[in-house]
């Protein structure tokens, strides 16, 4: 493997483009984070470039020689399993003129043959032929220069896969830290402590990536902005079987859901206590879907009590799990951000599967219970999503003004006895508290502020 150093990060140092404590306050932030284009180009070297960055899931590329594209930051990937089982995130750019190389959202194959000018590479990124090569003056295939850049650090954990081009950054565990126990416990509660990632229900809005991640543990829109969600889920409820995000409406701060930050811009949602008092798992409160009914009422009558755990699966999970900069863990779905421009994002939705690891379940139950899983999109992916992103484009229509110049994240701050820190350095608060926007934004100041030690590598 040979390393090459981007020159990126020096000319961003040479010549600073703000006073990056002016623009992040304590508990303000100037809305030329969100509009200035040139902070977006910074944000792609610095950010994009400078932390761990999940690019895809170990499921999504099961066999040798699968493989799907992707995204770190606005750089486009080729994510693949090779013969030997090693994950690759290989650059999806020629290195003949540029193109990008494989147009396929996924496929199984050994090598990728370029549409422009038929060069050809292993997916390993070594360069395997060229047409016509006697008419250059060496043989290409025998220079590293001409194998595809790949990323040079790319780790999982637990099926996660991430990414990152600084050399500095810590191991993933250690970048991960607090945030892998609810990872953990999200998996856990599956069989096999797994689930496999289907295929992406794709949303694109004209706002900058960040508003979607300072929305991401907001517990205090909820109520407001989802109120037809949450109308629609409970117009056959009663006040003890109130379904989906209910829980929000009156005095949200005094139940015990919070809201805690973990650490290098990660931060967790946690709403099961909510729900530890009142009667039923789970699928209590997940919300009917015209034909769910049917395949709940199944596995009733088949199973009897049994039928409840298996429901439960089914269940969305009431957290938010948010791994700074691109992916959140929300019910049963994960959502994947990738930046487009400074104000345009793509905010991508998976549903997840669950398998029958040790044959407890059965094929019939199996499938029923993917099914249901899959029907739980028709909760919030589908039918609150859409509030969120109007709100997102509409703080970038809002942010247009530019004389008013300052965005809040003040709700919480500086009330004595609100917010605690605790042990393990994390810090937990109200649910609807602004807490973790301060804090994960203060992460994105000290990452501008670095000077990432930048690299892509090649196969020798
Ligand atoms: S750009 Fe790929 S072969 Fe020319
Ligand atoms: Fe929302």
């Amino acid at each position: 493997m040979t390393l090459e150093r981007s020159k990126a990060p020096a000319r961003l140092q040479n010549a600073p483009l703000y006073d990056w404590d002016e623009l992040v306050q304590e508990d303000r932030v100037h809305r030329l984070i969100y509009t200035d284009p040139a902070v977006f180009d910074a944000e792609m070297v610095n950010v994009f470039g400078g932390t761990w960055v999940y690019l895809a899931h170990e499921s999504q590329i099961p066999n040798p020689n699968d493989f799907i594209t992707g995204k770190l930051g606005l750089r486009p990937l080729i994510i693949t399993r090779d013969e030997n089982g090693q994950i690759r995130a290989l650059y999806n750019r020629c290195t003949h003129r540029g193109t990008t190389l494989c147009r396929w959202d996924k496929g199984n194959s050994r090598s990728f043959q370029c549409p422009y000018h038929g060069w050809n590479f292993l997916n390993t990124g070594k360069l395997r032929g060229v047409p016509w090569p006697d008419g250059y003056a060496s043989k290409l295939v025998q220079e590293d220069k001409f194998n595809l850049a790949q990323v040079p650090r790319v780790e999982s954990y637990r099926g996660f896969i991430f990414g990152t081009l600084n050399m500095e950054a810590p191991s993933l565990p250690d970048h991960l830290g607090p945030i892998k126990k609810p990872i953990d416990e999200w998996l856990d509660r599956n069989p096999g402590g797994k689930v496999i990632v289907c295929e992406a229900n794709r949303l694109k809005f004209k706002g900058n990536w960040k508003l979607a991640y300072d929305n991401s543990g907001d517990g205090y829109h909820v109520i407001f902005s989802h109120r037809s969600l949450i109308q629609t889920e409970n117009r056959f409820a009663d006040e003890a079987t109130k379904k989906g995000m209910s829980y929000y409406q009156n005095s949200p701060d005094t139940l015990p859901m919070y809201c805690q930050y973990m650490g290098n811009g990660h931060h967790f949602k946690d709403k099961r206590p909510n729900l530890e008092a009142r009667p039923g798992g789970l699928w209590a409160i997940e919300s009917l879907h015209p034909g769910m009914e049917h395949v709940q009422d199944k596995l009733r009558s088949r199973y009897g009590a049994r039928a409840e755990t298996m429901l439960d699966l089914a269940g969305s999970e009431p957290v938010n799990i948010n791994v700074f900069p691109n992916l959140s863990l929300l019910g049963n779905h994960i959502q994947v951000f990738q930046p487009v421009a400074f104000d345009e994002t793509d905010a991508i939705w998976y549903g997840t599967k669950i398998e029958d690891v040790d044959g407890t379940l059965g094929e019939e139950v199996l499938t029923d219970i993917n099914a249901l899983r899959m029907r739980t999109q028709e909760g919030f992916p589908n039918f609150g999503e859409v509030d969120d992103v109007t709100n997102f484009e509409q703080i970038q229509r809002g942010l247009a003004a530019a004389e008013d110049e300052w965005i809040y994240m003040n709700r919480g701050y500086a009330i004595p006895d609100r917010i605690h820190t605790l042990e393990d350095g994390t810090i937990k608060g109200p649910a609807t508290d602004e807490l973790f926007m301060r804090e994960y934004i203060r992460e994105w100041k000290r990452l501008m502020k670095a000077e990432p030690d930048i690299a892509i590598r090649r196969e020798v």
